[in-house]
């Protein structure tokens, strides 16, 4: 049997991690999780490895709050030891962090198999930290497993076919992860209740996106929309502590009260019950759509094309107008949400099969 050896550190990885670590347990594949420390705060990770099944790491680094190369760099080094002691068959990174690519090129200059989950998803911009990250840990992984068909037509965009990698379409595990906890959720959540929320009254909101608060021009004018729309709907903003952090250094104010981040119970919760969502985050626009929302993208640009391509996701930019335009336009949307972009729910049993035969 192989052993693989999970690399995770931020938020988006515990989630789905949670998906694909049931499927290695279910087809008795040893798996050993290396945690990077990128994310520490209790609602940032600790709170996905009480409530999701994932394993304890066996390793935690504790790297976080560096400049970008520290961080990636830092981090290489501690995976680089613990592959030398571990020897796993395989590396399996997943998505567009800090910690992905560390994962990533540890492994590959080690000659391990290096296995990325949710591969060829492109923004086209390369000023993203996470553009970055996704394009070389492609580059260096020995199997792609992509969750559309998007996905799979950038990488043959970029010859990825010449390369000597397997690109598989396995579907999105995020869409696995949604499916499995959406039926616990209710009975393990009480936020909608505790928070005094109407049910499909409130929009559900994140912002955390570098280029958005690290640009105070965007960042006040995304600010300036929340600010006008609580007057007509209750906002609910599980806010991202580094979000937290420059609103309150740059004495931005928000007209409604922020919340902690929530865990996931919570999150699918409140997508379940909300009238819509505003956001920037990558996971959260296809969650949108998984729980029938339509979802205002905060950004120039997504990965996730097929979404807006399909009328249920709108991109808005940093733009004040268009987002209170676009609010009042989707508020009367009677759209069914029947289509399925993201496979069949399978995606970690899919990768799990490949993993086996190593
Ligand atoms: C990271 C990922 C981003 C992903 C996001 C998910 C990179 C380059 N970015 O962004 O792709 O969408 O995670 O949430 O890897 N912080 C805390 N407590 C925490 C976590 C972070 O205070 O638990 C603070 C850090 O100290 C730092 C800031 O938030 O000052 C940013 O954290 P960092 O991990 O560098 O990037 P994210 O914005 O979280
Ligand atoms: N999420 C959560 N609680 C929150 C905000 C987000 O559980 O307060 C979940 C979200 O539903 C998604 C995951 O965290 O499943 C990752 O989202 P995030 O926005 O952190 O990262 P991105 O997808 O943008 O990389």
């Amino acid at each position: 049997m192989p052993k693989i050896l999970t690399v995770v550190g931020a938020r988006p990885q515990f989630v789905k991690a949670a998906a694909l670590s049931r499927a290695l347990k279910e087809n008795a594949i040893e798996e050993i999780l290396v945690h990077t420390g990128q994310h520490f705060d209790e609602n940032m990770a600790e709170i996905f490895f009480r409530q999701m099944d994932i394993p304890e790491p066996k390793y935690n680094f504790g790297l976080n709050s560096l400049s970008h190369g520290a961080m990636t760099g830092r981090m290489l080094e501690e995976i680089e030891k613990v592959l030398l002691i571990e020897k796993p068959s395989a590396v399996v990174v997943f998505g567009d962090t800090n910690s992905t690519l560390a994962g990533a090129l540890a492994a590959s200059k080690l000659n391990i198999p290096v296995v990325h989950v949710e591969a060829g998803l492109r923004s086209f911009n390369m000023k993203m930290p996470e553009e970055i990250n996704r394009i070389l840990t492609d580059r260096i992984s020995s199997y792609l497993f992509c969750p559309t068909e998007v996905a799979i037509k950038n990488l043959k965009a970029e010859s990825f076919e010449n390369f000597g990698i397997n690109i598989i379409y396995s579907g999105d595990i995020m869409y696995d992860v949604a499916l499995y906890y959406s039926r616990v959720s209710g009975e393990k959540s009480t936020i909608i209740n505790d928070s005094g929320l109407n049910k499909k009254q409130f929009i559900l909101t994140t912002l955390h996106r570098q280029e958005n608060t690290d640009d105070l021009t965007r960042l006040n004018a995304i600010i300036s929309a929340l600010n006008i729309l609580s007057g007509e709907y209750q906002i609910v903003l599980p806010i991202h502590p580094r979000t937290r952090k420059i609103l309150e250094s740059n004495h931005i104010k928000l007209n409604f009260g922020p919340i902690d981040p929530v865990g996931y119970f919570d999150m699918v919760e409140l997508l379940k019950h909300c009238k819509m969502v505003i956001t920037d985050s990558g996971g959260v626009q296809k969650e949108a759509f998984f729980f029938g929302k339509h979802c205002l993208v905060a950004r120039d640009e997504t990965e996730w094309t097929e979404l807006v391509d399909l009328n249920y996701n709108f991109m808005v930019g940093a733009d004040t107008k268009k987002i209170i335009e676009t609010v009042e336009k989707v508020s009367k949307s009677n759209a069914k949400f029947d289509v399925k972009p993201y496979g069949d729910g399978n995606a970690a049993e899919k990768i799990a099969l490949y993993l086996k035969n190593l």
